[in-house]
């Protein structure tokens, strides 16, 4: 946005400031009109959004805070998302925002500028609508993360494992310049590489000490486990792209090791996607520096040492050099879970 436009926008927003009942009163009809209001429960949550979102506007635009103002949007949208409220709906609804405060600019704005300060708020719009769709749509990976810790709430591996391991395994992609969105949809699925275990019945995952043959080969099927479920969505849904695909590299090949001795296909080197190699060096060092029912928590060197050791066996030795580039922020970010999560509730 220009200097002329962004001084447009900072009037529009102390002329919403003197008139704000009117704007939501004038946006409330046109919403009923359009029939886009189903119900008396969510006639009150519009008429809330409405208010707040004309209220914003002129706070922080009267100053020219637009983050401010997105910030403000995205609080929104994310109450209409957790409050189910259409988003096609809301979309519509925010449309008719223009047409409430179009009389009172014709009124205000000398006619000489009054187009230019229309197209103004017009890209002032389509930023809030990309913006704003961004932070709704975030509510999914918070159901994602939520059927993760449901799963895990089985597995004695507890402990922040899933927060701590999606982390990492967004500093490690970062590193090795991975794309954005392949970054944000580790940081979505990596929490679910363990699901399977589901799966397994509990005098295996449960046995306080060392399984037998038979019981190891029974807990190695939780990958194929998980695996399953995500194909089977796949498949339903004709899914050829996207987080879901990366869900399911990682569920099933986070045991593969690099020399092709891991589990369950057996995959070699870069045969074993790229998520689920970065998975299962991130997953291994949480592993090694945490506590686990059958071993103490072993120093961040010693974390160091141990995966030196199976570069080129274990992991790819590529991420283990960019492991050791960035190892401080990785042991930063075990200890900050320690500080934040003492206590077992978030102090911070
Ligand atoms: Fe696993
Ligand atoms: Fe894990």
């Amino acid at each position: 946005m220009n200097s002329k436009e962004i001084g447009l926008i900072k009037k529009v927003a102390e002329i919403f400031e003197k008139n704000r009942d009117h704007i939501l009163e004038k946006w409330i009809e046109l919403v009923k009109i359009e029939n886009i209001i189903s119900n008396d429960v969510e006639l009150g949550y519009y008429k809330d959004g409405f208010k707040k979102l004309i209220e914003d506007f002129s706070f922080y635009l009267k100053d020219a805070d637009f983050e401010g103002y997105y910030r403000g949007n995205s609080e929104l949208a994310k109450e209409i998302a957790y409050n189910d409220i259409s988003y096609p709906k809301f979309v519509e609804a925010f449309h008719l925002f223009e047409d409430s405060y179009n009389d009172l600019l014709s009124r205000n704005i000398a006619h000489s500028e009054l187009l230019r300060c229309l197209g103004a708020i017009d890209k002032l719009h389509h930023t809030t609508i990309s913006r704003v769709s961004q932070a709704y749509f975030e509510i999914n990976d918070v159901t994602v993360f939520a059927l993760a810790k449901l799963a895990e709430l089985r597995d004695p591996e507890t402990g922040y494992h899933l927060e701590r391991t999606r982390e990492y395994s967004v500093m490690l992609a970062t590193e090795i310049g991975c794309a954005e969105d392949f970054v944000n949809n580790i940081y979505k699925v990596g929490p679910l590489h363990d699901i399977g275990k589901v799966g397994i019945p509990d005098r295996v995952l449960l046995k306080p000490g060392a399984l037998t043959d038979e019981e190891y080969a029974e807990m190695k099927k939780h990958p194929v486990i998980g695996a399953d479920v995500i194909l089977s969505i796949i498949a339903d849904h004709h899914i050829s792209r996207g987080y879901l695909l990366m869900a399911k590299d990682i569920i099933l090949h986070h045991h593969e090791k690099y020399d092709g001795t891991g589990y369950p296909c057996g995959l070699k080197g870069e045969e074993i996607p790229l998520a689920a190699r970065i998975f299962s060096i991130v997953d291994a060092y949480d592993a090694i520096v945490s506590k686990r029912p059958y071993k103490p928590a072993l120093p961040h060197e010693e974390a160091l040492k141990r995966i030196k050791k199976d570069s080129g066996t274990h992991f790819d030795p590529v991420l283990v050099e960019a492991f050791f580039r960035i190892h401080e922020k990785l042991h930063a970010t075990y200890e900050r879970y320690k500080e934040d999560f003492k206590f077992g509730v978030k102090v911070r």
